[in-house]
C-alpha cells in the first residue's frame, strides 16, 4: 500500500552559501535535497537541513508565525517570509538567497537591524510632543479613522522584503525606501507630534524620499502584512506639495 511519504515530493534547495568573515569563503549555491512533509514550511525545512545535513548553514527565524520579521529572504527571486511560505506553493527546486540591500551576516542572515535604526535616528521615528507629558491630564480621543490609519502603518514588522525588492533602495544606500516612507507617514499623521509638515519637508521632499522613488511598486506586492505602502507615497506626496506651496506664497 502506497504510504503519504511514498507520494510526496524530494524537493532540491539551491541556497546560497558565503561567510563575510571567513576570508577563505567564496560565495557559491549549495544543492540539498529533503523529503516534503504535509504543511511543510520553509522554516521547518531550513531547520531539517541544519538538524540533518548542515549545522552551518545560517539563516534566522524567532516567531516562525509572521510577527517577528526577522526571516526575510529571497525565494525563488522574491522578497518573502520564509515562516509563512509552504513549499507545496512552489516548484520542486527552491532557490534561496539573502535579502539585498542589507549587510550580510552569513548564508541567508541579513543585518536588517542596524538598517531600521539608523532609518528610525534619521527620521526621529518617535512622537515629538506638542506639550509636556501630564499625568493629571485626561486623555485626549483621537478620531477613529485616524486611529485606524496610524495603526495601519504601526503594522509594519521590519522585515525588509519592502526594502530588498526597491530598485532604488538596492543601489542608493540614501534612500529612505517604503518601510522609510510608512515610519514617516506615521508620525506625520499623529496629532500628538508637534512636527509641522514643514519640519518634514527636507527629509521627505527630496530623492531620498518620496521623490527618489520612480515607481517600480513592486514593494506593495511583496509586503507580508500587506501594508497599502502606494497610499503612503500618494499622501506623502501630497502632503510634500502642500508643504511646497505653502513655502512659496511666502
Ligand atoms: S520567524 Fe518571525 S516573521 Fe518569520
Amino acid at each position: 500500500m502506497a504510504t503519504e511519504s511514498d507520494s510526496s515530493r524530494e524537493l532540491t534547495f539551491e541556497i546560497f552559501r558565503f561567510n563575510p568573515l571567513d576570508p577563505g569563503s567564496e560565495p557559491r549555491m549549495q544543492t540539498y535535497t529533503l523529503r516534503e512533509e504535509p504543511y511543510m514550511t520553509l522554516f521547518r525545512a531550513l531547520n531539517r537541513i541544519r538538524e540533518e545535513q548542515d549545522p552551518g548553514l545560517q539563516f534566522d527565524f524567532a516567531c516562525r508565525s509572521a510577527v517577528c520579521g526577522s526571516c526575510g529572504m529571497m525565494i525563488n527571486g522574491r522578497p518573502t517570509l520564509a515562516c509563512k511560505t509552504l513549499t507545496s506553493d512552489l516548484a520542486s527546486t527552491i532557490r534561496l538567497h539573502p535579502l539585498p540591500a542589507f549587510k550580510l551576516i552569513g548564508d541567508l542572515s541579513v543585518d536588517t537591524g542596524t538598517w531600521f535604526r539608523e532609518m528610525g535616528s534619521r527620521v526621529e521615528a518617535w512622537v515629538h510632543e506638542r506639550q509636556a507629558f501630564d499625568p493629571e491630564a485626561i486623555e485626549e480621543p483621537m478620531d477613529d479613522d485616524l486611529a485606524v490609519a496610524i495603526y495601519e502603518s504601526d503594522r509594519c514588522i521590519e522585515c525588509g522584503c519592502c526594502v530588498a525588492s526597491c530598485g532604488v533602495a538596492n543601489t542608493r544606500g540614501d534612500f529612505l525606501a517604503p518601510a522609510g516612507m510608512n515610519r514617516v507617514a506615521r508620525f506625520m499623521m499623529d496629532p500628538r507630534d508637534g512636527r509641522s509638515t514643514g519640519d518634514w519637508f527636507e527629509v521627505v521632499a527630496s530623492d531620498e524620499g518620496v521623490f527618489g522613488c520612480i515607481g517600480l511598486m513592486a514593494c506593495q506586492d511583496v509586503c507580508p502584512k500587506e501594508l497599502p505602502l502606494l497610499e503612503v507615497y500618494g499622501y506623502l506626496r501630497r502632503r510634500a506639495l502642500g508643504a511646497a506651496f505653502v513655502r512659496k506664497q511666502r
